[in-house]
């Protein structure tokens, strides 16, 4: 077989694959997709609209209703792409503490898990891609051609999140960053649809004592092989 042209990441928050995914596209040409960011892109407009987050219907609801585009940067400040909710620039907004706060409740949502992966489906097929989340290769593209599952342990990833906070000049406190992880961690993997785990043919990484160039050399050998 040829180079991979669908690569499913997944991995819990902070493990690294967003960057991964992000380094691998590049290198590829291929089109890079942090499905998280249309969570998150609920999270904020379920906020901005007033709702409740434990409205299940109403957030639900308002999934459907909502225009989430990811497109290529516009401004040159670190981003990676553009993310826009209803036609508003929200590529900084939906990382604010309010989002993290909310974010792995709301994609428990049945509802707004079958609008997201929808879209996610969709976007996979038009396109050659690196799609980074938590059931990319379980659920929205089951027939990856690569899947890897990228995992270090939780206090390696509180630290290099603590660290990527101050770096940017943002308040952080280090075990609000662990708890955060770790009530996030717990959400993701133990929700009734789509958890988070590894595809059962996923490639596990563990990349607790690995940096990123490591992990994306691995990443290479496995991608020579498929
Ligand atoms: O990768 P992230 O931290 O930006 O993801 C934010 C949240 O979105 C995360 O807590 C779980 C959820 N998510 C998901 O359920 N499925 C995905 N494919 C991607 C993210």
């Amino acid at each position: 077989m040829g180079l991979p042209t669908t690569i499913a990441i997944d991995g819990p928050a902070g493990s690294g694959k967003s960057t991964l995914g992000s380094l691998l596209a590049k290198e590829l040409g291929y089109l890079y997709f942090d499905t998280g960011v249309m969570y998150r892109a609920v999270t904020l407009a379920a906020l901005k609209h007033g709702l409740e987050i434990p409205d299940e219907t109403a957030v639900g609801d308002l999934a459907y209703k909502i225009r989430i585009d990811v497109q290529p940067p516009s401004v040159d400040d670190g981003r990676d792409y553009d993310v826009l909710l209803d036609g508003e620039d929200v590529t900084w907004e939906i990382r604010k503490d309010e989002v993290n706060a909310h974010v792995s409740p709301v994609s428990t949502y049945a509802a707004v898990r079958e609008a997201m992966t929808s879209q996610q489906r969709r976007i996979a097929q038009e396109n050659k891609v690196v799609m980074v989340g938590r059931d990319i290769g379980t659920v929205v593209m089951p027939e990856a051609d690569l899947k890897i599952y990228l995992d270090a342990d939780v206090e390696v990833r509180a630290h290099r999140r603590y660290q990527e906070m101050v770096e940017r000049g943002d308040k952080a406190e280090f075990e609000a960053v662990l708890r955060s992880l770790k009530n996030r961690d717990n959400i993701d993997s133990n929700r009734e649809i789509a958890p988070l785990k590894p595809a059962d043919d996923a490639h596990v990484i563990i990349a607790d004592c690995l940096g990123i160039r490591q992990v994306l050399d691995q990443v290479r050998e496995l991608i020579k092989n498929v």
